[in-house]
């Protein structure tokens, strides 16, 4: 009898114990950690500032009103590349690091900066080694909802995750080769522990790279203007009551077939251009445009436009920053077209040997002007969420 009590006993300590094992491996040191504790905050936090949480990228949303309309069915982010806030989060850390150029010199963002909706207000920028760029640098707000899904001024890049690769390997830009970037990365501290954090594990190449960058550059909509606060109370052919006046004389010319035809162009509530058009405003014709990406003589001139939001805070203007402000750049629709033979049929005289001239009084070019002012969104130029996070 006592003997079975002393066995019972004993496998009930066994028990314990083997349960205590068990208990005190679930409970392993990660979990017990706060995030401030966890070692691979610690070594990000020696040079990064990220919050202990990531941002939630993943769950930024276009407004209500444009729910209904064609905006998201434009949206270029392919099944296979999702935003996740741990993808992103790497993406804005590479977007802002120096490291991806060849002398540690120059990152994405000495070309995009946030401030000037991720445009530069230099004409052209300069590269690594000081060498200057054929083109002046594109605004990146709502770039994700380019139609076609094709990127640079003259649509060479296929996919947004091709084009972000394309600057790092650019002999005047960033100067690097992909295999070397990545030998480069995987010896820095802090990736291993951010591709894990978006990818599973800490392996670094340069698809991998594409993929993060081109989410965080997806991430930067931006549709928290004083237009969308009118857009949100009134249908776009309304006059909207946060406006003045002039910004709604300017609001009804840009979108009117008869007057500024700018949305013909500029269209969906991104006023972003869906194919490549000939504006008729280059001045100086050695860059042909699109018709260097497919060939086609017919292409000759033709660019696309970035979105036109946030397009007060980033002169010059137009893929060779020929325009230094927007008066320019509305004078210019309004009597400076050329006629080129592929001058788009919008901005053709019937005939198509003329250009047609918009002949915009006084009052409406300065309307139009400050319609343009209303798609300036402080909250996205200041927004931490898309700031540099580097010490
Ligand atoms: C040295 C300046 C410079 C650097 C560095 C740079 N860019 Fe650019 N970026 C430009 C210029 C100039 C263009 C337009 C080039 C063209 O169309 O020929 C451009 C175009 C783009 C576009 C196309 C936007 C559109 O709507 O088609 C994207 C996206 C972009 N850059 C993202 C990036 C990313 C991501 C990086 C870093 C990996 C980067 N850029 C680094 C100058 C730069
Ligand atoms: C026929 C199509 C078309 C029409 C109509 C049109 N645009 Fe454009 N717009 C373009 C194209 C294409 C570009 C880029 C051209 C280039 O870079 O050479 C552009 C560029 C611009 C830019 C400079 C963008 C930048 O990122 O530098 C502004 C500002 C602009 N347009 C405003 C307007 C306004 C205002 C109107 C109405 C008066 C208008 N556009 C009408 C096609 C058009």
């Amino acid at each position: 009898m006592k003997e079975t009590v002393i066995k019972l006993l004993s496998y009930y300590f066994g028990f314990l114990m083997v349960m205590q094992l068990f208990l005190f491996s679930a409970c392993s040191p990660d979990n017990s950690n706060t995030p401030e504790q966890d070692p691979s905050n610690l070594i990000l936090a020696q040079y990064l500032k990220l919050p202990t949480s990531p941002f939630a990228y993943e769950n930024l949303r276009v407004p209500a009103y444009l729910d209904a309309s064609s905006i998201e069915t434009h949206d270029n982010t392919p099944s296979h590349n999702p935003i996740t806030d741990a993808g992103a989060t790497l993406g804005r850390v590479l977007f802002y690091d120096t490291n991806l150029s060849e002398n540690n010199t120059i990152s994405c963002a000495s070309c995009h900066h946030q401030s000037k909706g991720f445009s530069d207000h230099r004409q052209f920028s300069s590269g690594f080694n000081g060498g200057k760029t054929a083109r002046h640098s594109m605004g990146l707000s709502n770039a994700r909802y380019r139609e076609n899904g094709r990127f640079f001024w003259d649509e060479r890049a296929g996919t947004l995750e091709e084009q972000v690769l394309l600057p790092i390997q650019d002999p005047v830009e960033m100067g690097m080769t992909l295999p070397d970037l990545e030998i480069k990365l995987q010896s820095m501290e802090y990736y291993p522990i951010l591709f894990k954090r978006a990818f599973g594990d800490e392996t670094i190449n340069s698809h991998k790279i594409s993929l993060a960058l081109a989410q965080f550059v997806r991430t930067l909509i931006s549709f928290n203007s004083k237009f969308d606060q009118g857009r949100a109370l009134h249908e776009i052919s309304e006059p909207f009551s946060n406006f003045t006046n002039q910004e709604n004389l300017g609001k009804e010319i840009f979108h009117s077939v008869n007057k500024g035809m700018c949305s013909s162009c500029h269209f969906t509530e991104a006023m972003i251009t869906g194919v490549s058009r000939n504006n008729g405003l280059t001045r100086e014709l050695s860059d042909i445009g699109l018709e260097g990406t497919t060939g086609d003589p017919l292409d000759r001139y033709k660019f696309k436009a970035p979105s036109l939001r946030n397009i007060t805070v980033r002169p010059p203007y137009m893929h060779d920053g020929d325009y230094t402000n927007l008066g320019d750049v509305i004078e210019g629709y309004n009597t400076g077209i050329s006629w080129t033979p592929t001058l788009d049929a919008h901005l053709m005289l019937p005939g198509n040997t003329a250009a047609k001239k918009l002949n915009l009084t006084s009052k409406e070019t300065e309307a139009l002007e400050a319609f343009l002012h209303t798609l300036t969104d402080e909250e996205f130029l200041t927004n931490e969420i898309y700031s540099n996070p580097f010490k």
